[in-house]
């Protein structure tokens, strides 16, 4: 579960509970963990594949949701979040504005939150975007908020947080600009890991790489700078989060470089990309992945690398992803440390 939620939360509780108790007979539940079983129609929205699960109601992908097909301009009777922090104040805007837009005339959106910790501020923007709010249950410190869909719906200003994008430009970059958005990672600028990673392989490849690998790319920094840098390379990017996947592909349109780099929504290494082989991955990898999870993302790397090929890997330390790599069978060492460390990997022989 990557969402880290628990259901015996008092929040949860009473969204649930709230949601039981009006039965609306169809519900978009954005962006907050596995749902309830569904009295009516549910239809979870979420923003990573790894939140899809067999268990399940049926999910929407961003870039879907968003599109003004059949799907994309549906309309729901209720819609429900429990904003997550760590995700942004910006994302969790977006996704109100989201939910806005697919209620139905009179459909609310309920969301809850703790008073103290940001729900104070995050009611005060419902009232901006629907014209009003109201707090239907209390339980320990949350609040479940609710706001409908009326004539005060301030659509230009849904439509402001849903287009809010961050560009990002940094001397690493080589002139290339990049856009990113609410949700993903280090959106409002290079981050600095990438930053030193970008450093090492400026420094430590010297041969032009024909074929790169930036595997959980975000929104492209690594990839496409890679692309931009040795021009005649093919570089496929992956990443598991489908806003970041979306704004890589853009990026690569946005600098011409679609041809050669190519966006792979998949978690972990797309197995389409098994029989390739490598000269060179660059990865800056989640950083909070528990050992089993790097251990899976790593692994496909033994037999993705060409006999000369090299993976270099920017982390915090260099303990974990060492440990995971030597598990797959790679011949790892690390080569800086600072404050990040620059880790490389080989499929065999001696680095
Ligand atoms: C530290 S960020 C690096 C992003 C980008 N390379 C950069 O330098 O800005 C790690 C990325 O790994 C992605 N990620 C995490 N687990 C993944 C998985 N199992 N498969 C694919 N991507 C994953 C996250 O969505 C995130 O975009």
């Amino acid at each position: 579960m990557i969402d880290g939620l628990n259901p015996e939360d008092p929040g949860w509780r009473a969204l649930v509970r709230q949601l039981e108790r009006v039965a609306p007979p169809s519900c978009l539940w954005l962006y907050s963990g596995e749902p309830p079983r569904p009295r009516g129609e549910l239809l979870r929205a979420i923003s990573d594949l790894r939140e899809r699960s067999e268990a399940s109601v049926p999910t929407v992908d961003p870039a879907v949701l968003d599109a003004p097909d059949p799907i994309g301009a549906r309309r729901f009777a209720a819609a429900a979040m429990w904003p997550r922090a760590h995700l942004g104040k910006d994302f969790t805007l977006a996704a109100m504005a989201r939910a806005a837009m697919h209620l139905e005339d009179e459909g609310a959106l309920y969301l809850v939150a703790r008073k103290q910790k940001g729900g104070k501020s995050l009611a005060a923007a419902m009232d901006r975007l629907f014209g009003d709010v109201e707090v239907v249950a209390r339980d320990k410190g949350y609040h479940l908020y609710r706001s409908a869909r009326t004539k005060g719906l301030d659509e230009t200003l849904a439509q402001s947080w849903l287009s809010q994008r961050y560009p990002i430009s940094d001397p690493r970059l080589d002139g290339l600009e990049l856009e990113a958005a609410p949700g993903v990672f280090s959106r409002r600028g290079l981050d600095r890991g990438t930053a030193a990673l970008i450093d090492a392989a400026r420094e430590q490849i010297e041969v032009a790489p024909s074929r790169v690998l930036d595997l959980c790319c975000g929104v492209g920094p690594l990839g496409l700078w890679a692309a931009a840098r040795w021009p005649d390379a093919r570089v496929d990017l992956v990443d598991s989060h489908l806003i970041a996947v979306g704004l890589a592909r853009h990026n690569a349109a946005r600098l011409g470089l679609e041809g050669r780099a190519q966006v792979h929504a998949h978690d972990g290494l797309d197995p389409a990309l098994f029989e390739r082989r490598y000269d060179l991955a660059l990865i800056n990898p989640p950083t909070h992945a528990p050992p089993e999870a790097l251990q899976a993302l790593v692994a496909p790397l033994a037999r993705v690398l060409a006999p000369q090929g090299r993976a270099l890997f920017v982390v915090n330390r260099a303990g974990r992803i060492l440990e995971a790599l030597e598990a797959a069978g790679l011949r790892a060492q690390t080569l800086a440390r600072g404050d990040y460390a620059i880790v490389s990997a080989r499929a065999g022989g001696d680095d």
